[in-house]
């Protein structure tokens, strides 16, 4: 199992999950954090003084697969967050030791397997 870690733009988001979603990956967290790549920092005028901004918001795209899986991920990922432009993101892929699902207490590679119903119970 690995873990592909996806630092993208917040624009980039909603492609890639519907994308992945037709490809049967519906499951995957993300979270909003501040970072910063090579560039050293962007100089804005703030009140007549200058201001550089090192820290930019940004989207992480976390998403636990076979390893089989990982490939087609990451095309996914590319194919929707590259502009071109610097600050476009970055990929990571990480190992992953072991997957529990809580509800039933299965572990390894029937947790990553997506759910054959489409219905969504509350508080799922
Ligand atoms: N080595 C790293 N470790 C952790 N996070 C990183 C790393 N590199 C990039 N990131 C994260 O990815 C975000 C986007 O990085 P960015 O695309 O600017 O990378 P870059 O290396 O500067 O490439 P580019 O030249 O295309 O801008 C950063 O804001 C940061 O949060
Ligand atoms: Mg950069």
């Amino acid at each position: 199992m690995k873990k592909v870690e996806a630092f993208i733009r917040h624009e980039a988001f909603e492609p890639i999950r519907m994308d992945l979603l037709d490809k049967g990956f519906p499951s995957l967290s993300i979270s909003e954090y501040k970072g910063s790549g090579r560039q050293k920092g962007i100089t804005e005028q703030y009140r007549g003084s200058s201001l550089t901004i090192h820290l930019r918001p940004k989207l992480k795209l976390e998403i636990v697969v076979d390893d089989t899986d990982v490939r087609p991920i990451i095309d996914t990922i590319l194919r929707h967050a590259r502009t071109g432009q610097v600050g476009d993101g970055k990929i990571f892929v990480i190992p992953v030791e072991e997957a529990v699902r809580i509800r039933t207490g299965e572990d390894g590679h029937e947790v990553l397997q997506a759910h054959e119903t489409e219905e969504i119970p509350a508080g799922a």
